[in-house]
């Protein structure tokens, strides 16, 4: 079948130059990193005449980057909701907390490119009038937080970060925040109440951070590979970028692959490519020459795909929309012809039973329900009806919470017994099946 959207022409990715993850030795050095051109595009910002802070936003915008922390929102467009400064602090908050289930493409720019993703945050303070960013990382990478470190205080000796930077009157501090293993910590709001030393409960919005951000002052909060793009706008053109990909979600994007695949790993090409071609080529097809049964696109709480819906789509939100499900944080994961979707499930919704914050009642008593009753369907207590009960559990908390996370948790309940659905079928109790009687004693406890 011919591709419906394909934006990369077939084959035309292998020719692609790696930008964000370049195969240079120790780049994560910064003499390294400064020998291959790093920080010519801070100096260019901050120095030159043609980037005042309203042009690099413009050109952000222009590029048509959109955010690489799963909800895929115009990073130009972000930025331009901050206000205008009224001499007080204002924050940039840089999210490496990254613990989707299927995410693991931070921790590379991090571990591999850690000055890029500096350069970006400057040139974005400089961009928003900020003079103060905190990277907020996940704990468990604590061996990339130690070397981040280390070359932090090497860009603050070179100039590049802390006060005049390069001689100009526009200073910015930069500081590590070592995140202490919650998942909720990553979405927006929780992140910044856990900045602020308090339990990380997600806000209510509005006001959105641009308007009431950390410590209440107006902030801006992007992902790591989001902020690493930004030296590449400003080097290379905002047209360089558009014209890379799909042109409505451009650009170059790390793509996690993970699960039954030969190669699975974080591969760095252009938006756009085809399911089929990061399946097949570039992690070089199903262990075992299986067959594909399920793709997960975007981390756990995208919907996941049938192989029978694969053909032809494309790692891009259009295509993704099109095709039933989301570009997420593109951690896509390939699960063959004996994977048992129904532990699969349960074992999601564990996750996100145990790492809801528990602020919302539909959030906190509905992950519990979605585990039980999957759980009970894994074991072969279920019955046909608690599909339905799970459907309108699903809308109970849809929509209906303070943040993300109870949707993150619903929507892959609802769809994976949507598209599986015979095989949840399969697991169940026939309806005719009476349940066994409790004994006696369990009943008097029951009644007492
Ligand atoms: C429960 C939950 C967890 C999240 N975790 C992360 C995360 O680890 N990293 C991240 O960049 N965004 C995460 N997000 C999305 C952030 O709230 C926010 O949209 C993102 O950091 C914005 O950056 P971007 O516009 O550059 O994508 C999470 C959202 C939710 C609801
Ligand atoms: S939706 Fe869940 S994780 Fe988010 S605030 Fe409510 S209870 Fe917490």
């Amino acid at each position: 079948m011919e591709a419906k959207t394909a934006k990369t022409k077939a084959g035309e990715w292998r020719k692609y130059e790696r930008v964000l993850l370049p195969p240079i030795k120790d780049l994560h050095r910064i003499d390294v990193y400064e020998a291959n051109g790093g920080y010519k595009a801070l100096k260019d910002a901050i120095k030159g005449e043609k980037w005042t802070p309203t042009a690099v936003t413009d050109e952000v915008k222009a590029s048509g980057l959109r955010g690489r922390g799963g909800a895929s929102f115009g990073c130009g467009l972000k930025w331009s909701f901050m206000p205008k400064p009224d001499g007080g602090p204002r924050y940039l908050c840089c999210n490496g907390d990254e613990s989707e289930p299927g995410t693991f493409k931070d921790r590379q720019l991090m571990e591999y490119n850690p000055h890029l993703v500096f350069e970006g945050i400057m040139i974005a303070c400089y961009a928003m009038s900020i003079s103060t960013c905190y990277l907020y990382v996940r704990g468990e990478y604590a061996d990339w937080i130690d070397q981040m470190e280390t070359e932090l205080a090497k860009a603050y000796a070179k100039g590049y970060v802390g006060k005049n930077i390069l001689g100009s009157d526009f200073s910015c501090e930069l500081i590590i925040h070592k995140g202490a293993g919650a998942y909720i910590c990553g979405e927006e709001t929780s992140l910044m109440e856990s900045l602020e030393g308090k339990r990380a409960y997600p806000r209510i919005k509005p006001p959105f951070p641009a308007q009431y951000g950390v410590f209440g002052r107006p902030t801006t909060i992007n992902n790591v590979e989001t902020l690493a793009c930004v030296p590449l706008i400003l080097e290379r053109g905002a047209s360089w970028y558009a014209g890379l990909g799909a042109a409505k979600h451009p650009g170059p994007v790390l793509y996690g692959i993970s699960g039954h695949v030969n190669r699975p790993g974080v591969y760095e090409y252009p938006t756009g490519m085809l399911i089929t071609d990061l399946i097949e080529e570039v992690a070089r097809g199903v262990r075992g020459g299986k067959k594909v049964k399920a793709v997960v696109p975007g981390g756990s709480s995208t919907p996941p795909l049938r192989a029978d819906m694969i053909d032809g789509v494309t790692m891009d939100v259009e295509s993704l929309r099109e095709a039933g499900s989301m570009m997420g944080t593109a951690g896509m994961l390939v699960m063959d012809e004996d994977t048992d979707m129904v532990s699969w499930l349960r074992r999601v919704t564990h996750f996100y039973h145990h790492e809801s914050c528990g602020q919302c009642t539909p959030c906190r008593e509905g992950t519990g329900w979605l585990e039980d009753i999957v759980s009970r369907i894994e074991r072969g207590e279920g019955r046909v009806r608690d599909l339905d009960l799970l459907a309108d559990l699903c809308s109970q908390m849809e929509g209906r919470t303070v943040c993300a996370l109870a949707d993150a948790a619903a929507w892959p309940v609802r769809y994976t017994i949507d598209r599986f659905r015979d095989e949840f079928v399969a697991r169940c109790r026939p309806s005719h099946v009476a349940v066994p009687a409790l004994p006696e004693s369990e009943l008097e406890e029951a009644e007492t």
